[in-house]
């Protein structure tokens, strides 16, 4: 099924405005990436170097998202202040250019999103979709509501769906782990150790995020970013990272964890808090847990 975005059925929920409008702003995105790949001298609030990229998505996503009726806040990686709009409902937080330090090497990256019917930073519970969009050899987008996850193929302004009730395999084949490996803790080292000698387990690591996880939603695994011993809430952002993912994932048959419990449990501080991300096939990430615990 091709969809005409945005979609003449669903035109009047704020939600399924919000995610044509990503569809169609992510295939843009894509074509602006040439010549936007230099530093931009600034830092995001996490205290990383912006690439010039990464501030335009930001400005592009948050002038289209914030003119839409029902959308209440704007909230990006790329920006330390909420955008607050006059209208009340739906709360949409993005990281604009996931993975965006592979963009000097031509690599994968991606685009996430969560919409929260609760004021940001909200907890993942809030959530009433997420997503991604991946900028693979193909542009292709997962998006999880009411339960389920659908695969699109993105072109112009259409989303042609690929896959539908999109669910992990049941057995896992790739798993990939950030963050430096003297870094990490003795118990989490000693579990990678477990992952990495079963035969039939393999290593996919591509430093953007959303490339990797998608690499578990199509064939099963593990990804995670976890604590380190420099930085025990690890690298990824909670609001903009950590709550879309778990809930593509969990969304999609499996689960994610901090260490202890769901990441959608997470009851937030501040908006760009951090936090320890496993996800995975269930039963890989019930054995980290034991691990950690
Ligand atoms: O947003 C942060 C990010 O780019 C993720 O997409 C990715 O998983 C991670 O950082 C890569 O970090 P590192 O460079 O430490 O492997």
């Amino acid at each position: 099924m091709t969809v005409a975005d945005p979609d003449p059925r669903t035109e009047d929920d704020p939600v399924e405005v919000v995610v044509a409008t990503i569809a169609r702003s992510a295939v843009e995105i894509r074509q602006g990436l040439v010549g936007r790949r230099s530093d931009a001298d600034q830092e995001n609030p996490s205290g990383e170097t912006q690439v010039e990229a990464d501030v335009w998505a930001d400005e592009l996503l948050a002038d289209r998202l914030t003119s839409i009726d029902g959308v209440a806040q704007y909230a990006s990686e790329e920006r330390s202040e909420i955008i607050d709009c006059e209208d009340e409902a739906y709360c949409v937080a993005v990281d604009p250019l996931d993975g965006s330090s592979n963009l000097k090497s031509n690599n994968t990256m991606g685009t996430v999103f969560g919409i929260y019917d609760e004021p940001l930073p909200a907890p993942g519970s809030a959530l009433v979709a997420a997503g991604f969009v991946l900028y693979g050899p193909i542009t292709t987008m997962a998006y999880a509501r009411d339960g389920t996850v659908t695969k699109y193929e993105l072109t112009g302004g259409e989303r042609s769906v690929v896959e539908e009730d999109v669910t992990l395999p049941d057995d896992p084949l790739v798993y990939g782990f950030g963050g430096r490996v003297p870094h990490w803790s003795d118990d989490f080292r000693e579990y990678v150790r477990e992952i990495e000698s079963n035969p039939d387990h393999k290593l996919r690591y591509g430093g953007a995020m959303i490339g990797d996880v998608n690499q578990v939603l199509t064939y099963g695994g593990i990804f995670a970013y976890p604590a380190l011993e420099d930085s025990p809430r690890g690298k990824l952002r909670l609001q903009f990272e950590g709550n879309p993912i778990a809930y593509v994932i969990e969304s999609a048959g499996g689960r994610s964890s901090d260490g202890t419990q769901s990441i959608l449990e997470i009851d937030p501080e501040i908006v760009h808090e951090r936090v320890p991300l496993h996800v995975g096939n269930t039963d890989l990430i019930e054995r980290l847990e034991s691990a950690l615990a």
